[in-house]
């Protein structure tokens, strides 16, 4: 299909969002619009569309719970002329993504903007429904869309996805959202690498033994069983949230601040993954995940994946990148762990750990980077320990990734989205490993997965489990 060209759109003023009555706009959207109003940061009108027979006041209810209860969690106060301010934005169109008359609707509400910002907090499935009725209505005219993930559920999925929004929107007009690219403690990975001279010497095959990446989490899938169920794990968090992770470690330097350049360098790098062959890949699914409501009683979904990838470029050829997430385990805590081959001879003792010489960045809940170094002990034989160098990283005051996303998208900045290219590129590496061949194996909650995950990281010397973190010394 033909791609439309791009007109310059200038900043958006006016924010529509479809799904607006969902489980992402209460959980995600409402308080990062609240924190935007909070740091003057939202000035146009919010339109919410949903097909639930609801009014703008019942919109705003929902919108006040959302808040209250984010800001409960955050053990925050809310400020009432904050919250006031918001709603007042807060406009509402319902009817069925179906119907003409729903977008006639939408038509009326933005009548005084000139370049609306859609936003589709809906299911994959409906993205080509609205992306029609936006066109057909002269509601995509300057505007820009920002899209959920998953997007597509595979290499064929994303591809037809692209190629319908593409029917409707130019390239830059289309911003895919992948929040883990709005962290900071993830784009700190990029700008660490790159502000420092210290660490591009060793950060190739010749230094690095092999890099582990965890995303585990304490909790289930209870509230959101059917969603889940249609996606799994490789679908949820690996073939987006983690391969961005590996990107972001991995690529070669952006020439600058040229536009374009960061996504180029990432499409040559995820380009470049070897797909993971279902040898290199174990499945679980957590004990009690079939009684789930919305989970099929006979679901094969995996609940958590381990798995192998390679990086077929100079730099990378032979290191594996071992990969692992899930539900259900131990602690909520995502890190890299980057081991550093062990010194060529033992001078003194036998290095043990051999692994105690790496980098370990902590992404979440605490921010940590650290590089764990062998020094001598105290006392008069050369003998060592492992001892931690450590930075850590307060995250209070930061911006939520929605929040950050959502302003850029507002002014047009598309350097945290992932472009058409990339998403392939990613659904790519997995394409192979999406069939649900290999068996789904059980494994009880609050354990780090079936036993047979350790075979992955054969060779190396096993997973590196994240740990709480121990307290600041006073
Ligand atoms: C979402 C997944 O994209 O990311 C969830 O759908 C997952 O299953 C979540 O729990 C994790 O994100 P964060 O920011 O809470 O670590």
């Amino acid at each position: 299909m033909e791609q439309m060209t791009a007109v310059p759109i200038p900043r958006s003023d006016i924010l529509v969002f479809f799904g607006a009555t969902g489980d992402l706009a209460y959980k995600k959207i409402f308080p990062a619009l609240y924190a935007m109003t909070r740091d003057d940061a939202l000035d146009l009108p919010v339109v919410g569309v949903a097909h639930s027979g609801w009014d703008v006041e019942q919109l705003r209810a929902r919108a006040r719970d959302s808040v209250v209860q984010a800001a409960r969690d955050q053990h925050e106060e809310v400020d009432d002329a904050v919250l006031a301010a918001l709603l007042a934005r807060l406009r509402y169109v319902d009817g069925d993504y179906n119907d003409a008359a729903t977008f006639a609707g939408i038509k009326q509400a933005i009548a005084d903007a000139a370049s609306p910002l859609h936003y589709l907090a809906i299911p994959p499935s409906l993205f080509g429904t609205v992306v029609e009725g936006l066109q057909r209505s002269g509601c995509a005219e300057h505007a820009r869309v920002v899209v959920e993930k998953p997007f597509g559920r595979d290499l064929a999925s994303a591809r037809a996805l692209n190629a319908t929004l593409h029917a409707v929107f130019p390239e830059d007009a289309i911003f895919r959202i992948d929040h883990y690219l709005g962290k900071e403690a993830v784009q700190n990975l990029l700008y660490l690498r790159f502000a420092n001279t210290v660490l591009e010497p060793v950060w190739n095959r010749d230094y690095i033994d092999c890099v582990q990446i965890t995303m585990a989490e304490a909790f289930g899938v209870d509230g959101r069983g059917a969603f889940y169920d249609g996606v799994g794990t490789i679908r949820d968090v690996l073939q987006n949230h983690l391969l961005q992770v590996v990107s972001l470690l991995a690529m070669d330097a952006p020439n600058g601040g040229e536009a374009g350049s960061q996504d180029a360098e990432k499409l040559r790098l995820l380009r470049a993954m070897r797909p993971v062959s279902p040898r290199q890949v174990v499945r679980g699914q957590y004990a009690g995940y079939r009684a789930i409501d919305g989970v099929a009683p006979d679901s094969d979904v995996e609940t958590f994946v381990a798995l192998c990838l390679y990086i077929d470029t100079w730099r990378w050829a032979g290191v594996p990148f071992y990969l692992r997430a899930g539900k259900q385990l131990p602690i909520t805590s995502t890190q890299v762990v980057i081991d550093m081959k062990p010194p060529p001879l033992p001078v003194f003792d036998p290095i043990r750990p051999p692994d105690s010489n790496y980098f370990r960045f902590k992404l979440s809940p605490e921010v940590v980077l650290a590089q764990g170094l062998r020094v001598k002990q105290h006392g008069e034989a050369m003998r060592g320990e492992p001892v931690e160098l450590i930075a850590r990283h307060r995250v209070e005051a930061e911006k939520t990734p929605y929040q950050r996303l959502l302003g850029d998208a507002i002014r047009g900045d598309n350097d945290l989205f992932s472009s058409d290219a990339c998403v392939e590129a990613a659904w790519a590496v997995v394409d192979r490993i999406l069939t649900g061949d290999q068996p789904v194996l059980e494994y009880a909650t609050g354990t780090w997965g079936p036993a047979e995950a350790a075979r992955i990281v054969n060779g190396a010397e096993g997973w590196h489990d994240p740990a709480p973190e121990a307290s600041d010394p006073c």
